[in-house]
């Protein structure tokens, strides 16, 4: 609020309230003085107003604006008497009264502020006996009947005549101040009395107009006439002075700004006169010029007063407006604030929820998964073997009380897999839904194949593929090796990072590996394995109690070949192996014999970066027949087993035999080509003995040197 009406020094106004006996330009100016004066005072308010020279109007009006609950009375009575009674009420009330102009009866005012009427009568009496030079006819018209002015003025006036015997005061008439009866007296004076008048006084300057008026409606030559106001401005009595309608006149001060500020004074504790008289002056056709340039320069300052007010009380209005304005937006933007605060504080706890809500479900997720992998574990294990056993003829042939046993045994296992299995997907698929949406039940792998005499067993009942087994259960590892060892050479490890060593110092020709192992997963294991030169071309199968889609998907993409769920059917598990080593495509033609689009597969490519470092080795070295396969190892930072490995794997050939076959295609090449004898050709490409050349080339050709040269 303090924003709003900040203009202000303090909220508490002082309301003056004027009861004026009149209305006419006289007090009109002196009101115009007392709000102008005001403008100075931001903490009054004026309440006027004005009986029309009416006791019983003045004396309502009063008593009313008591009963408004003003804090000062300013009044002008209209009669001594007459008014009294109210102003003592008002005084009795403990109101501050100021009585101004006119005078009362008693003495309950605080403060009277007025002109010396006595003493402007005798000035007057003193002019007129002047200029009549102590000899002349004067009428006198009297202002209102028992106003203060009136009696004082007439005393002062009939005093000043007293001195001089030469003048003859003929009458003094009755009016009430107004023009009007001014006129009207004058004019029931004429109709009485024949003699002639020199000069006429009038207590006003209205009234003196009035018997002007009258007298020239009558006489043909009209005596001088004073008054008394000598109000400035157009029609005011200066200037009938200067214009010689009026001989004289006497200022009658108005200071309404004396009396307002006397009010103040009195309303704010500060000193002030009790008894103030206003100076004045007579106006006469010597100073009638100098005083109504003086009082227009007052009525411009004034008016220019006035329109600085209206203009500083306009921007005060707009400042107010600007405030009220300033004060909306401010509220408007800190209510913003707040709902944007509000918002984002609420956005960032939902959020917070959900990260919670989420983390919680992870960490169920990972729970579930890590307790399936647990459980199925020692289940496979006994399942298993359980299977196993049943094939062996200790059992086949047992009682039939031990074999009805082992039947319980067994096919409780099976419910209790097939239980456990359920339980747990199930949880994992509810502690999870929006991770894994399209999660489905495991559906153990239906073997691809079921072939009783995998690829492994060799005709000659050798075992021809080697298989390394990664996992760090000591049991599934016994398990595996159990179910796998009858149809392949087993090497083990216990961890992905022990896989990793042994993988590339054996280069299997596959790999089982779980997916769950410290020190170094599978998954990790996996990435490993195809990128390395070595061991990139070595099928990888995961094997891994990690059921849900997503999990295989992260196998995928580490680059499995095979991804199978525990608990697992033995047989698909090696249906799987037998199949991935079946499928394995071997590069024929490392020499590029024939023509390359006919011999490449798939699978393996010329381009194979191992194989292309292997082909420059041998076609730099071949010359010397002293080359043997670790010189082409070494060059290739290898172990001779590794180079073995992977060349048989990738070619189906050993390196010596590759080595051979690069030389004699060479030596083909050269046959056909040059003009070289077949024992230059034969050591050339690093054969020591021609003969020996000649069986080989026969052998791998199914044609004799000499027949390429012959062409
Ligand atoms: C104004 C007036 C003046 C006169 C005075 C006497 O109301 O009539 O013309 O001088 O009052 O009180």
């Amino acid at each position: 609020m303090t924003l709003v009406t900040g203009c202000h020094k303090s909220d508490k106004k002082f309301v003056i309230g004027i009861s004026q006996c009149s209305e006419d330009i006289w007090r009109e100016k002196q009101n115009a003085e007392m709000r102008m004066a005001a403008y100075f005072h931001d903490n009054v308010e004026l309440r006027f107003a004005a009986a029309f020279d009416s006791d019983e109007r003045q004396v309502q009006q009063i008593d009313s604006l008591v009963a408004t609950g003003i804090d000062l009375l300013i009044v002008a009575p209209n009669q001594v008497a007459t008014i009294s009674p109210a102003i003592d009420r008002a005084y009795d009330h403990g109101l501050p009264v100021i009585v101004f102009e006119r005078k009362t009866s008693s003495q309950k005012y605080s403060a009277f502020i007025s002109a010396d009427n006595y003493e402007m009568g005798r000035t007057m009496g003193e002019h007129i006996a002047q200029q009549l030079s102590g000899h002349g006819r004067v009428l006198e018209v009297m202002g209102l009947r028992g106003s203060s002015p009136a009696i004082d003025r007439h005393k002062g006036f009939t005093d000043a005549l007293s001195n001089y015997p030469g003048i003859q005061l003929l009458s003094t008439l009755q009016g009430d101040w107004t023009e009007e009866s001014g006129y009207e007296a004058v004019k029931q004076f004429l109709t009485t009395s024949a003699a002639n008048v020199d000069f006429v006084f009038a207590q006003n300057d209205r009234m003196a107009m009035g018997a002007r008026r009258a007298m020239k409606e009558t006489l043909t030559t009209l005596p001088r006439f004073c008054g008394i106001d000598g109000l400035p401005g157009k029609d005011g009595g200066i200037q009938l002075v200067q214009d010689s309608i009026l001989d004289a006149t006497y200022i009658y001060p108005t200071h309404g700004d004396q009396l307002l500020q006397t009010a103040v004074n009195i309303l704010e504790g500060k000193p002030y006169e009790k008894e103030t008289h206003l100076m004045s002056a007579l106006v006469t056709s010597d100073n009638a010029r100098v005083l109504q340039m003086q009082s227009d320069e007052i009525v411009r300052q004034s008016d220019y007063l006035d329109q600085l007010h209206s203009k500083a009380s306009n921007y005060l209005q707009q400042l107010n407006y600007q405030r009220i304005i300033a004060l909306l937006a401010f509220t408007m933007v800190a209510l913003l604030l707040l709902v944007a605060v509000i918002i984002y504080w609420s956005a960032r706890q939902r959020n917070r929820i959900a990260n919670e809500r989420r983390q919680m479900e992870r960490a169920q997720l990972d729970f579930y998964t890590q307790a399936a992998h647990e459980l199925r574990t020692p289940l496979t294990l006994i399942e298993g073997p359980l299977a196993q056993l049943a094939e062996t003829p200790d059992i086949q042939q047992a009682e039939k009380k031990t074999t009805e046993l082992f039947a319980i045994v067994r096919r409780n296992t099976q419910q209790l897999t097939a239980l456990i299995g359920k339980i747990l997907d199930q949880q994992v698929k509810d502690s999870a839904p929006d991770l894994d949406a399209e999660e489905t039940a495991i559906v153990p792998d239906t073997p691809e194949k079921t072939d009783d005499s995998p690829a492994s067993q060799g005709t000659d009942g050798e075992k021809e593929f080697l298989l390394l087994i990664v996992d760090d259960n000591p049991d599934i590892r016994t398990y595996l090796t159990t179910i796998l060892s009858p149809h392949y050479r087993v090497i083990l490890a216990q961890d992905g990072q022990q896989g990793l060593e042994v993988a590339r110092r054996e280069v299997p020709d596959l790999i089982v590996s779980d997916v769950m192992m410290p020190v170094m997963n599978g998954l990790e294991f996996c990435q490993h394995v195809k990128a390395d030169l070595i061991t990139s071309h070595i099928p990888v199968i995961l094997l891994t109690a990690r059921a849900l889609s997503k999990h295989q998907v992260e196998g995928y993409k580490s680059g499995a070949d095979a991804y199978i769920t525990k608990p697992f059917s033995p047989e698909v598990l090696t249906a799987r192996i037998d199949n991935l080593l079946r499928s394995r495509q071997v590069l024929k033609d490392l020499w590029q014999i024939h023509a390359p689009a006919q011999q490449e597969t798939a699978a393996v490519s010329v381009d194979d970066p191992f194989l292309a470092r292997f082909r420059s080795v041998i076609e730099e070295r071949m010359t010397d027949s002293d080359l043997s396969v670790e010189d082409i190892a070494t060059d290739m930072a290898l172990s001779r087993v590794q180079l073995y490995r992977k060349i048989k794997t990738l070619t189906g050939e050993s390196p010596v035999e590759q080595l051979r076959k690069a030389r004699l295609v060479r030596a083909r090449q050269l046959l056909a080509t040059t003009e070289k004898t077949i024992s230059e050709v034969a050591y050339e490409v690093g054969f020591s003995a021609p003969s020996y050349f000649t069986k080989c080339f026969r052998d791998e050709f199914g044609i004799n040197p000499s027949d390429v040269k012959s062409k």
